[in-house]
């Protein structure tokens, strides 16, 4: 039997490359690291492939769905997939998969880093030691917030919004600092009811020293934080988000840190990617990352295995436990289009 074809967007780790390549003819579209590819070449290397493993800087709509009637799948190198018209590739019969779990605890560890840096004033201070500008140890030398107990033994309280794997993971990890833990996310009201406390949330808004998102974007959190929102929260509060950019308004959040509505924000993650405000970037209580959520050597292996592992699945036809549509494969038109 001949080899299938799988296009690979951009260049991921050879963890997963050599993977595919064991059974597949393995096509790049911009192998050189950093370089998106053009959208008419990608065009063209999906008419002759028969999945796709795509990254979050791709965007996958119809246009690209409809220039192959075969194509037999799209494996996302990533757990979020806002960069995918699901809704469209599910109507064409076309599985969409994702790489949850293996990034959790990653991302997780960069939610608690984005925190701790804004709170106690990390690249300020790192900035301000290579300047040389450290002369002598002071009583008001960068004096930033407790995240645990701190001087006033007054417990700190950390809402979480979206108690998914993610949310779980910064929940654990927040356990360390003794703070007190809330959490809203509709679809895990129960579980989080018996276990600690769930909040809507406005109350999470207006009780939380923290704030972080762990949800995935889609029509109904888009702009789930807004100027509403931040007039909710507390002068001192400090906002984090691992997520995605949109599920914040990103000029209301301009608007609230300067405006001195709230404390500080750790971000990871913008509303029009890879632009990242100039106001933004002018502010000191504000941290900036260049969207490197899962970014560790073996979390991104991991990623690229379970992507490869995604996609021979797909390419062999069968059903693949992280299909994010999994109703497509009752479909006709996914039937058809293994024919
Ligand atoms: C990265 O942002 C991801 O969704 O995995």
């Amino acid at each position: 039997m001949s080899k299938k074809t799988v296009l690979v967007t951009r260049k991921i780790p050879e963890a997963g490359l050599s993977l595919l390549r064991k059974s597949a003819i393995v096509k790049i579209c911009s192998e050189i690291d950093d370089t998106l590819p053009e959208r008419e070449e990608l065009i063209k290397g999906v008419k002759t492939a028969d999945v796709i493993i795509s990254l979050v800087t791709e965007k996958i709509d119809l246009e690209i769905m409809e220039s192959n009637p075969k194509l037999l799948g799209i494996s996302n190198y990533a757990v979020g997939y806002d960069n995918i018209d699901v809704k469209t590739a599910t109507e064409l019969g076309i599985p969409v998969t994702n790489t949850p779990g293996v990034l959790t605890d990653t991302t997780a560890d960069l939610a608690w880093a984005l925190l701790m840096a804004v709170a106690r004033r990390i690249p300020a201070a790192d900035k301000f030691a290579r300047k040389k500008q450290f002369k002598t140890w002071s009583p008001n030398l960068m004096l930033g917030t407790d995240i645990s107990t701190g001087g006033l033994k007054k417990q700190k309280t950390l809402g979480i919004i979206g108690y998914g794997k993610i949310g779980k993971a910064v929940h654990k990890r927040a356990n360390g600092f003794d703070m007190k833990v809330i959490a809203h996310d509709p679809y895990q009201k129960g579980t989080i009811e018996k276990t600690f406390e769930y909040r809507e949330l406005d109350d999470l808004l207006r009780e939380s020293d923290f704030i972080t998102i762990h949800v995935p974007m889609n029509e109904k959190t888009k702009h789930l934080i807004g100027e509403r929102e931040f007039n909710l929260m507390k002068k001192t509060a400090f906002i984090i988000n691992t997520a995605r950019g949109p599920i914040i308004e990103e000029k209301e959040l301009i608007k609230a840190l300067s405006e001195g509505k709230i404390a500080g924000a750790g971000l990871d993650v913008y509303e029009n990617e890879p632009d990242i405000p100039d106001e933004l970037i002018k502010m000191e209580n504000v941290v900036l990352l260049p969207h490197i959520g899962s970014a560790s050597t073996d979390t991104r292996n991991e990623m690229a295995k379970l992507a490869a592992s995604n996609a021979t699945y797909l390419l062999n036809g069968k059903k693949c436990e992280f299909t994010v549509n999994p109703k497509v494969y009752e479909s006709e038109a996914y039937e058809n289009r293994l024919k």
